[in-house]
């Protein structure tokens, strides 16, 4: 190797190690939300969106707020607004459960209060299983 592709080889390394902060911290965002759209007052959720943890969040155009759409231990589905009945702030999951980032209610996968301020559970919308297919209502 000589002079000129040592340098070379330096510099590609160096660019490579620069943009490693910067891919990395992409990694570190929270997952985006799948978008879907509203027909009819009815949102369509393939199943195999759900993953190995049996939950997604998806948005929609039309609505609002996302949707933590998951499965639960009967085997039946949940739609759930991802928005705090305590002041509306934006609730997300952490560690199994569905938490509001602005002052801490948490809300266990089914929506149920856990731990307050907030009063009220997360609202749900009727999901149906058909074939490979959720059909979450809406309106
Ligand atoms: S808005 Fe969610 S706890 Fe206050």
């Amino acid at each position: 190797m000589d002079r000129r592709d040592f340098l070379l080889n330096a510099c590609r390394t160096c660019a490579a190690l620069a943009l490693l902060p910067a891919a990395a911290s992409l990694e570190g965002c929270a997952p985006s939300a799948k978008a879907m759209a509203v027909k009819d007052g009815i949102i369509d959720v393939p199943l195999d969106a759900l993953g190995a943890s049996g939950s997604t969040v998806i948005s929609a155009s039309g609505l609002s707020e996302k949707l933590f759409i998951s499965k639960r231990a009967d085997g039946s589905y949940s739609a759930l607004e991802l928005k705090c009945p305590h002041k509306g702030g934006p609730v997300k999951e952490k560690e199994g459960q569905l938490v509001c980032s602005w002052h801490g209610s948490t809300f266990g996968r089914d929506g149920a209060l856990v731990k307050g301020p907030s009063k009220a559970g997360l609202k749900s919308y009727p999901v149906e299983a058909s074939g490979a297919m959720l059909r979450v209502r809406v309106a």
